[in-house]
């Protein structure tokens, strides 16, 4: 009687574990022409290339967001060519849950294509409470990226970054921390955020000394935002860094989004999105819809020449997108069938930005 207990409870178990099993199985297969549909740039003078379009995880993957949706999304990313996903260890909300959703996402899905992914992680901002929870110190992060790799459960990530420069920690101890982490085996390679032309300099030769090159530089560019064009593009060629532009949309200002007020599934709309109402102004739309002009004639979405613009400098390894649907990840993957412009497209972009 025991042993007939036992061989049902088996029989059961072994149904229920092949049930989950199978609804977990990834869709892919090493056959996928997934590779086929992208484009790689290398990553400056690194080993490394990045697809043109990564893409982000800073909204839409957090606890506060479907996970059936941002699960669509990723694997989408993913059957698309897109092999670059990038996160921080603030991403949410709440913080931290980004992480957390895609660690979840990647075991189910993409536990057998871990060598086919570059997967980042930055820390900078503030993280937890007390006086080691923020910034630059080694103490935050070295235990910042621990806390990653845990949540994410990954051995180690593929780029790890300074998330932003820290006024008071020497630059040496923050850079000697990335050398340390890549020593480790936490981390192949290192990257720097929102660092100034100067820190970019300062940086990249302290940890070219150290032996661990900086591979890759991560600033906010988009029509909206053309600082990078100023000092940081240069310094950036000059170390023979790659640079990945986040933001290209504008939070979505740069696409149709917002051309007819604001719509309530937004980013501008939602009370935890970092695109603030004010930003969706009268004199942003109206540059938007000049602009909207020129890609109809280039038989482009808004979104897709806003992307091709990025992408127009050389200098620019891949466009760091956000998507909060399939529909939108798809429409910004197409931006990849129309990169070029006439001179002439560009002196009217130009002229609209700066008017
Ligand atoms: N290093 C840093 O300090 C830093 C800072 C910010 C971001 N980042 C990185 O950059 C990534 C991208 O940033 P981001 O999300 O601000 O990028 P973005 O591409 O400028 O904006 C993405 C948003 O634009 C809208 N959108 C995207 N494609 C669209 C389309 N085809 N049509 C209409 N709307 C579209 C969506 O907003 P809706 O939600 O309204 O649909 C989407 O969530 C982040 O995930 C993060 O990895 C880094």
């Amino acid at each position: 009687m025991f042993d007939g207990f036992l061989v049902n409870f088996v029989i059961r178990f072994t149904i229920h574990s092949l049930k989950f099993h199978f609804n977990m199985l990834p869709n892919y297969s090493l056959t996928h022409p997934r590779y086929e549909k992208m484009t790689y740039n290398r990553c400056g003078n690194s080993g490394l290339l990045l697809p043109a379009i990564s893409l982000g995880l800073w909204h839409n993957f957090g606890f506060v967001d479907s996970i059936e949706n941002g699960r669509n999304i990723l694997r989408t990313a993913f059957d698309s060519g897109i092999t670059h996903f990038d996160l921080a260890n603030n991403y949410g909300p709440p913080a931290g849950s980004a992480e957390e959703n895609f660690g979840t996402m990647l075991k189910h899905d993409f536990a057998t294509h871990r060598d086919e992914l570059i997967i980042s992680t930055k820390a900078g901002y503030a993280m937890w409470t007390g006086p080691y929870g923020e910034w630059g110190s080694k103490k935050y992060l070295v235990s910042s990226l621990d806390q990653s790799l845990k949540r994410m459960q990954l051995d180690y990530v593929d780029i790890f970054y300074s998330h932003r420069p820290d006024p008071w920690t020497p630059l040496e101890e923050t850079m000697a921390t990335l050398d340390l982490i890549v020593r480790q085996g936490k981390a192949l390679y290192v990257g720097i955020s929102n660092y100034s032309a100067a820190d970019t300099k300062r940086a990249a030769e302290m940890l070219r000394n150290m032996g661990t090159p900086c591979l890759i530089h991560q600033p906010k560019y988009s029509m909206f935002v053309r600082e990078p064009e100023g000092e940081l593009f240069a310094e950036i060629e000059r170390q023979g860094m790659g640079c990945i532009a986040f933001s290209p949309l504008a939070q979505g200002l740069l696409t149709n989004r917002y051309l007819k007020g604001i719509p309530a599934d937004s980013r501008a709309a939602k009370p935890h999105g970092f695109l603030q109402q004010e930003q969706v102004s009268e004199f942003a739309i109206e540059k938007v819809k000049k602009l909207n002009e020129i890609a109809q004639q280039r038989q482009q979405s808004m979104a897709q020449m806003a992307l091709a613009w990025v992408l127009r400098d050389r200098r620019v390894t891949s466009v760091l997108i956000g998507a909060s649907s399939v529909e939108q990840l798809n429409v910004n993957l197409g931006t990849l069938n129309t990169l070029s412009f006439t001179n002439d497209e560009l002196q009217h972009i130009d002229h609209i930005l700066n008017s």
